[in-house]
Formats: structure tokens, sequence, C-alpha cells
């Protein structure tokens, strides 16, 4: 099915309307919309994802427009608790839609399994006796998998190295697990765990640690997208964005900032697909230090024609099957609205939308300040606390935003005022 992304006057819609839009869009049937709606999620199901489960805690979620990736159009949903962010996102992607969107590409989704063997006197003799093993490793680990192994993915390689420690030197094995559409956690460990006994036997060492490396660097997505100089509001907009990604790329105070807002996009599609947030931040932070010293995650220039080009390159260890992704109903209707068919499509949108964020903050920051964004949505909740109701909401934001007084002493007046007429 292909869709239009650019969704004209969609943030004017009420929530019903908004949903019915999307619904329409993409096909969704009265019990999938239904589960957008709280209390939607089975107990059981929720009882089956973690231990004592005592309720759950709903957060908004949010359809981010305008995204044209690889000459697709996409909705992208996002689960976040922070105004301004889906709205930036939305705005960014419609800027990017002028020099045709995002192009993006990935790596095969390899996994790396770690497997810590301590206790050998001669690390390099017994790193290259396990190469020349690998054979029958991958042998034994795709034993393990033969579903994966039946789709395409399974143990493909294996790299050692020896890692100096406080422990003695190290002899640390990696096998890479192509995944596959899974994000692999449990595929991955069991093959380490798998193999750990050989792994012993042809060393003499003695295996500790068998587990996944968040650091997924071979399991990478890339995007890119020129940004138009005059949507991005003129050349000098261009140049302060680039300033302001330079203090980013020499400040890791300021880089950490800057990835974070990257992550905004990106964390809140990860919690909409039923996806690992922590691995993904995990794998992104290391990823921005691989330079030996913690940088940007993104890069941008100004082409010939004075326009803004930006990339973005991180791990994306993302599943579009198991784990939560399958047994969480409102996960399932995320990728129904993505219209994804694979993992790593949903980490080219990822990754696209990880740029669109990082665009968007950027821009505001390196011209109004990030406050202005922010201030309408907190003002609307100050207005709410102060027990405004329907239309008189927006009436008292709107006031307190006129005059810069945006506090609830203030909401309080107004309302007060508002209500005596
Ligand atoms: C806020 O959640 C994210 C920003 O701080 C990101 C940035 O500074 O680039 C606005």
């Amino acid at each position: 099915m292909t869709i239009n992304s650019r969704i004209s006057g969609f943030k004017d819609l009420s929530v019903v309307e908004k949903r019915k839009k999307i619904a329409e869009m993409v096909g969704l049937t009265p019990e999938q919309i239904s589960l957008l709606n709280l209390d939607a999620v089975p107990r059981d199901v929720l009882g089956r994802m973690i231990e004592n489960v005592i309720g759950y805690f709903p957060s908004p979620y949010g359809i981010a427009t305008n995204f044209r990736i690889n000459g697709k159009d996409y909705l992208v949903p996002m689960v976040v608790e922070e105004a301004s962010v889906v709205a930036a996102a939305s705005h960014a992607a419609k800027i990017a839609r002028k020099k045709g969107g995002f192009f993006a590409t990935t790596t095969d989704p390899v996994m790396i399994g770690q497997i810590q063997v301590l206790d050998i006197d001669t690390p390099f003799f017994a790193a290259q006796k396990i190469i020349e093993h690998k054979q029958e490793l991958l042998e034994k680990a795709n034993s393990l998998d033969p579903v994966l192994v039946k789709f395409g993915g399974g143990a493909k390689d294996i790299e050692v190295r020896v890692v100096p420690s406080m422990a003695g030197d190290l002899v640390v094995v990696h096998l890479l697990v192509d995944c596959r559409d899974a994000m692999g956690a449990n595929a991955v460990n069991t093959m380490v765990e798998g193999i750990a006994p050989k792994i012993e036997e042809i060393t003499g060492g003695r295996v500790l640690l068998r587990i996944i490396s968040n650091l997924a660097d071979h399991r990478l997505v890339r995007a890119r997208a020129v940004f138009d100089k005059e949507e991005l509001g003129g050349e000098d907009v261009v140049d302060g964005i680039l300033e302001a990604y330079a203090f980013a790329d020499a400040d890791p105070y300021r880089a950490a900032t800057h990835n974070k807002g990257i992550m905004n996009g990106i964390t809140s599609l990860v919690l909409a697909t039923g996806n690992d947030t922590r691995a993904i931040e995990a794998g992104a932070h290391a990823y921005a230090a691989k330079n030996g010293y913690y940088g940007s995650l993104t890069t941008y220039e100004k082409n010939d024609d004075g326009d803004l080009v930006g990339t973005i390159e991180l791990p994306m260890a993302l599943g579009t099957v198991g784990g939560a992704t399958r047994a969480h109903p409102t996960a399932q209707i995320s990728l129904k609205i993505l219209g994804v068919t694979s993992a790593v499509e949903l980490a080219q949108v990822a990754a696209s939308l990880g740029l669109a964020q990082n665009l968007a903050a950027l821009r505001a920051l390196a011209t109004e300040g990030i406050q202005r964004g922010h201030m309408k949505l907190h003002a609307r909740n100050i207005a709410a606390s102060v027990g405004a109701k329907g239309d008189l909401i927006d009436k008292v934001a709107r006031k307190m935003i006129e005059e810069g007084i945006i506090r609830t002493d203030r909401a309080e007046e107004i309302l007060k005022e508002l209500t005596k007429e």
C-alpha cells in the first residue's frame, strides 16, 4: 500500500479524527483501532512480559508525518512524554521532502555475541587456534537455531581479540550472527552459551561471560538528506546549524545533548514498536565514542547550492518479529501503521527519524531557541492544572504566551478574568 505522509491540517484534527485518518490511510480494522485506546491491552499479555506487574503506564502515542524515505512515504508512530518532539520531527521531514526526503541504507543485520575466556598463558596462540576451528564452531552455533538459518540468517563468522584487563589478558571471541528480522538477543545468547564448552576445549582456558554486545557495529544504519536553505530559513540558518554542529563535534558535553535529541526520535519509535530502547541507546552512545572520544552521531555540511546536507550513522538492533514486538498488540499496530516489511526497513525509518529530530533541534537552537515550541504545550498544561476546561485552556495558554509569563499564579488570574466576563 502506498500512502502520502504529507497530511495537511493533521495537527488540527481531534484525537479521534486523527486516529480515523490514520486508520483509513493504512487500513486499520475497528479492532486494531481499539488497540490504540487505553485499557485495550489484556492484562495477561502485560503479565507475561515482565514480573510483578501491578498496572501499566500509559504514554502518549503520536504520529510523525511527512516522512519520505528511499522514495516511500511513512507515517511514523512515536511514544514519548516530551512536548514538541513529534512536531519537530514532522517539520524537519517536511523540509527534507523538498529535496526528495531521506535516503537510507543498512548493513546486514549482524549482531555480536561475546565469549570471555580467562586463564590463558598464550592468548595470541589460543586466538589463532579458535580461528582454525571456525567452521566447526559456526556449525555448532547454527545447529542451535535452525529456524534462523532457514530464513537466511545464522552464525556467519568468528573474530577473536586479545584484550588486556585487570583480570589478565582476556581472549574475547566474537560470534557474528545474522539475525534477519529479529533483534537477536535470544538467538545470539543461546549460540554463545552453546559453543562456550568447545572454546574451553580448544583453548584450555576458562569461559566466564557469554552474552550479546550492544555495540552492534556490524548492524549499522545510515541515512542522509538535503535540507533546502530556503525551507530552513535562509543561508544564515544553514551557517548557524553548521556552527551548532561544530560545537557537538568538538565538545562531549554538547555531543551528549545533541545525541540525546537524536534519540528523542529514535527511542520513541523503538518504544512504539516494542523494541528494546536500552539496547538501542547503549549501542548509539557507545558508537558515538568509536573514535576514542564521544562525538556526534550526525554530520552536517553545506553543498554547492548552499543547502545543508546531513548524515547519520549508528548501530540499530531492531526486530520486527519476536520479543515484545510480537507479544504487544500495540507494537503490532505500530508496524502496520509504518508499513515496514523487515527489520532493516524499520532501521532505515529510525535513522531518518533521528536525523530529522536532530536537524529540527539544531535549527531551533540556532535561531529562536528551544523554549518557544516547548512553551506552547507547557502553557496549556499549566492552564489545565489551574482548572481551565475546554476552550478556556487555549485562551488562558494563549494569553500567557502573549505576555511571556507562563506560571500557575498568572494562569489563575487570567482564568478568573475570563470566567468573570
Ligand atoms: C531536548 O529533549 C533535546 C535537545 O536538547 C537536543 C539538542 O540540544 O540538540 C533540544
